[in-house]
């Protein structure tokens, strides 16, 4: 089933910046789709009118094949936008974590214990009575994550969830996303950074700097054709680079080309 289907989809804003010109974009459940393209290609821009936080100036946005109206599936779609301040406007970041369940039918005590699990996971446990203005950029970054998590939603759309992370976070992060992929959750990410695209999707749509779709596919055939990536201002992976004379497949990852190192 499609969970999302969007369709002729374009939007200017109101300067006349055209920033997504006619596309079309299928998200299917349960899959791991990356949002891929330079700087001021489009993605945060098409990642809200995904979720339905911006109206398209033409064509579609069906979700669940039921429905074009966003607002009545808020409870089974979170967005992070690519601005954590977006997210924290309550006087302390345990407020802000508990905003959106409180917007559901759960008990005090359930919300309490969403907020908790999440904060913990995060490592924002020790954070949560702070104002949230007064976090560091990367602890804004996770506290809007969590926001988005404590509704525990079918369907993630995260504009780059992992700047401003250090290691040690991102690795808890991508952990996370990969328990609510095996969970069952769709996960659309946008960034710019083929290095993280192999870590968090199995399929990627490109965009090319002008706004348009240059390509879609797996996430192996994309990141390895090193011409098509230059089309649209982007490299492959460190490690594709390095190995691609070496191997007919290339690893994608530091992980998979250790592996491969060891079966030689
Ligand atoms: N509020 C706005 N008003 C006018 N133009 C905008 C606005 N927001 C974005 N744009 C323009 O729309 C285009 C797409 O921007 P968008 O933020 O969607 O790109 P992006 O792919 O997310 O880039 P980045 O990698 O830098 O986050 C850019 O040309 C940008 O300058
Ligand atoms: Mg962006």
């Amino acid at each position: 089933m499609a969970v999302i289907d969007a369709s002729g989809v374009r939007y200017s804003y109101p300067d006349g910046t055209l920033a997504v010109d006619g596309v079309d974009v299928t998200v299917e459940a349960g899959e791991r789709v990356a949002l891929l393209g330079p700087n001021g290609a489009g993605k945060s821009t098409l990642l809200q009118l995904l979720g339905g936080l911006l109206d398209p100036d033409a064509g579609t946005v069906r979700y669940f094949g039921e429905t074009t109206d966003a607002d009545t599936v808020r409870d089974r779609l979170s967005v992070l936008t690519q601005n954590p301040a977006d997210y924290l406007f309550n006087p302390t970041v345990r407020e802000d974590l508990a905003y959106g369940p409180n917007q559901l039918a759960l008990t005090e005590d359930e919300v309490d214990r969403r907020v908790e699990r999440i904060a913990d996971r995060l490592d924002l446990d020790g954070l949560l009575s702070k104002p949230p203005f007064r976090l560091s950029g990367g602890q804004q970054r996770r506290a809007a994550l969590a926001s988005a998590l404590t509704v525990e939603p079918e369907v993630l759309l995260l504009d780059e969830p992992l700047s401003n992370v250090d290691a040690a976070n991102r690795a808890t992060i991508l952990e996370l996303l990969d328990e609510l992929a095996d969970d069952g959750a769709t996960l659309v990410i946008s960034t710019p950074d083929t290095e993280l695209v192999p870590q968090v999707a199995d399929r990627v749509i490109l965009l090319d700097a002008a706004g348009e779709i240059a390509a879609v596919g797996p996430t192996r055939q994309l990141l390895t054709d090193t011409a098509l990536l230059a089309d649209c201002r982007l490299r492959p992976p460190q490690v594709v680079r390095l190995f691609e004379s070496r191997f007919d497949r290339p690893p994608l990852t530091v992980a998979e080309a250790a592996d491969r190192l060891d079966e030689r």
